[in-house]
């Protein structure tokens, strides 16, 4: 085992904050079975103790110390789609402190595909994992709260540094956003889909035999959206809006008249005037996600006074990216002269 990994475990067993890669953003880790250590967790992110965190395991084996009465649903998601980027909200066992379930009767779970994550995990179980041997390292995304999550070791550094023990480098990851969420807790109701990911309920439809329940927001994305009442997330300081790909040029002519600058996020290759400021994503909903927050945190560090983000296809393959430039934006078009 290399020497970071043992640091990194005995820094968990004493309490201490080890950020780590997973396949979808870097983890804030800490023992889940220690609430001082849940508490640390807390206090670097600036997060309100009524947010509850994942629990991270390192195997299905586990589940047990930190589920209670599993359903079959959920063994049958573990077992096709774990280690994976699929969490699962199960009822929590008496074990589980309240401070990682933010005060609720249930808990999130995983177990992550990332090879060094499963490492570290492994490993910490294998030294007798944290308090009372429960083996869960708890970690949200290791940006500060309501900020950008991070999908490469240096974006760790950058926002957390002085709050975390350790940041193991995994290099950058593969996802790029979040961990697909699905209720399993609710007695005789369907499962229910609490964050899109990139697992999606079509494919967890095809585990289970049924649909999850879809969010609102994913059941009618052109739902209209009331200013100062959004769920403001994954997002970047700078302003940032989506624009209709046809609309670019107009918007950024007018931007450059006011002496704005302006950075753009961009997936195909639409005729633009010249612009300082350009990220390009891949026009694929895999290759998207997996470059989608870093390309925020370049047009946000780039002294840009506006992000324009060309709009995504409406389709569902790229539900979980609406979801996330949903919060990280402020609104579609109407924007730039307001
Ligand atoms: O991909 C991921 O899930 C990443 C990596 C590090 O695993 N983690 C992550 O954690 O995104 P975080 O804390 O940034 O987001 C966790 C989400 C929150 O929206 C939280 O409310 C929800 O999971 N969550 C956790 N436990 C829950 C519970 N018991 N009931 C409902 N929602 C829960
Ligand atoms: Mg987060």
């Amino acid at each position: 085992m290399s020497p970071d990994l043992i640091l990194a475990v005995r820094l968990l067993r004493a309490g201490e904050l080890v950020a780590f890669p997973t396949e979808t953003v870097y983890g804030l880790g800490a023992d889940a079975a220690n609430p001082a250590a849940v508490a640390k967790v807390f206090a670097a992110k600036g997060r309100p103790p009524n947010h509850p965190l994942i629990v991270h395991l390192p195997g299905s084996g586990h589940l047990d110390q930190w589920a209670a009465d599993i359903p079959q649903d959920a063994w049958d998601l573990a077992e096709a789609l774990w280690p994976g980027p699929l969490t699962l909200i199960l009822k929590r066992a008496p074990a589980v402190p309240r401070a990682v379930t933010g005060g609720q009767d249930t808990v999130g779970i995983r177990i992550p595909a990332h090879p060094l994550a499963l490492e570290l995990l492994r490993a910490y179980a294998q030294a007798g994992g944290g308090r009372n041997g429960m083996c869960g390292i708890a970690a949200p995304s290791a940006n500060r709260f309501g900020r950008i999550s991070p999908t490469d070791a240096t974006h760790v550094r950058d926002e957390l540094q002085d709050a975390v023990s350790m940041v193991l480098d995994g290099g950058p990851c593969n996802v790029g956003i979040e961990s697909t969420i699905i209720d399993l807790s609710r007695d005789g109701m369907p499962p229910r889909l609490l964050r899109p990911g990139h697992i999606t309920p079509e494919q967890i439809a095809d585990i289970i035999g049924k649909l999850p329940e879809l969010p609102e927001t994913m059941k009618m994305p052109e739902a209209p959206r009331v200013p100062g009442s959004l769920d403001s997330h994954y997002a970047p300081r700078t302003p940032t809006y989506l624009v209709d790909t046809a609309d670019l040029p107009r918007e950024i002519e007018a931007l450059q008249q006011e002496n704005k600058r302006c950075g753009l996020l961009l997936r195909s290759i639409p005729p633009l005037p010249a612009i300082q400021s350009l990220c390009h994503l891949p026009d694929t909903p895999a290759g998207y996600a997996r470059g989608l927050y870093g390309a925020l945190r370049e047009l946000d560090i780039a002294g840009n006074d506006i992000i324009l983000v060309e709009a995504i296809p409406k389709d569902p393959a790229w539900a979980a990216i609406a979801d996330r430039l949903r919060r990280a934006s402020h609104g579609s078009s109407e924007k730039s002269t307001a």
